[in-house]
């Protein structure tokens, strides 16, 4: 359906490594406006590592990312800010600033990035909240609010400029089944008509096969597969069966994070006392 849509995303040959540990290694893949594209894999395989070179935010080792056709990886801060300003962003953490309310959350781009009025913000941010099922919250702190709300509350501030493309890092975590349908028909409603495209990392697998258009698993760095939700449901790959069931045993190691710790030896050691010194400094 949208396969044939003008392309947005170009990601060619990606390597990203940390160390001498390749999280990224030789990704390439499109996205076409209007679609929804969902990328999966186990936790740790670098989906939000991908999420942040997308974005910008983080420079490769090597290989391109192009959106709306210019190359985002050379770009100076100040011309990526101005590509922003036509994305959002929900990060995984949800990102909110604790010091201001749910309501000044939302707002925070309309008063960066537009002269709108304090009225005309008002009406977007109580829209916006609406949209996430969050009427009525907006002055309460992103302490006083649940996890699944905070990553609401994030949605609702991606949505603020209402962008082309929106970039989802696990949107649906800690949603139970209901707001979890909520979130995945509003992603739905917002790309019908090609107005907006999404980029959603989930695996939440009930989520990701009632909005993706195209999905990639990513493992080992690389794409282990990609296709439409048939061609993905349908996969010989036993990778993909076994991510997509979640089933226990097959060839997915469960050892990963034993070869990660031998990886992070780039890292410098802290040894845990000089943390115990740092608490009893601020408590005492
Ligand atoms: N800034 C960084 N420095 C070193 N390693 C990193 C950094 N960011 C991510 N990594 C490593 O890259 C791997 C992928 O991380 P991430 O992209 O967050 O995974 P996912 O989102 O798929 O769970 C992890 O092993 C993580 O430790
Ligand atoms: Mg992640």
């Amino acid at each position: 359906m949208n396969s044939h849509g003008e392309t947005i995303i170009e990601v060619n040959d990606l390597v990203r490594r940390f160390g001498d540990r390749a999280v990224l290694n030789n990704i390439s893949f499109n996205v076409h406006r209007g679609e929804i594209l969902v990328i999966m894999g186990g936790s740790g395989c670098g989906k939000s590592t991908l999420l942040r070179h997308m974005i910008g935010s983080m420079k490769p080792t090597s290989g391109s990312v192009k959106i709306f056709g210019e190359e985002i990886t050379a770009m100076k801060e100040r011309e990526v800010e101005r590509v922003r300003l036509r994305l959002g962003m929900l990060f995984q953490s949800g990102a909110l600033l604790a010091s201001l309310t749910v309501g000044e959350n939302v707002a925070l781009p309309l008063m960066q990035h537009t002269k709108k009025s304090p009225d005309e913000i008002e009406r977007i941010v109580r829209q916006r909240l609406e949209m996430v099922g969050l009427t009525g919250f907006e002055d309460l702190k992103p302490d006083e609010i649940s996890g699944g709300m905070k990553k609401r509350v994030g949605l609702a501030r991606a949505l603020a400029l209402d962008p082309e493309l929106l970039f989802s890092d696990e949107p649906t975590s800690g949603l139970d089944p209901i707001m979890t349908a909520v979130v995945d028909q509003l992603t739905l409603k917002l790309t019908q008509g090609s107005h907006m495209t999404a980029v959603v990392v989930s695996h939440d697998m009930t989520s990701a096969f009632r909005i993706a258009t195209r999905m990639i698993m990513l493992g080992h760095g690389s794409i282990v597969a990609q296709g439409t939700p048939d061609e993905i449901r349908n996969s010989s790959n036993p990778e993909v069966q076994q991510f997509i069931h979640g089933e226990p045993d097959g060839p997915i190691p469960l050892n990963l994070s034993q070869e990660e710790h031998k990886d992070h030896s780039h890292v410098k050691p802290r040894p845990f006392f000089r943390a115990r010194g740092r608490f009893h400094r601020k408590t005492g």
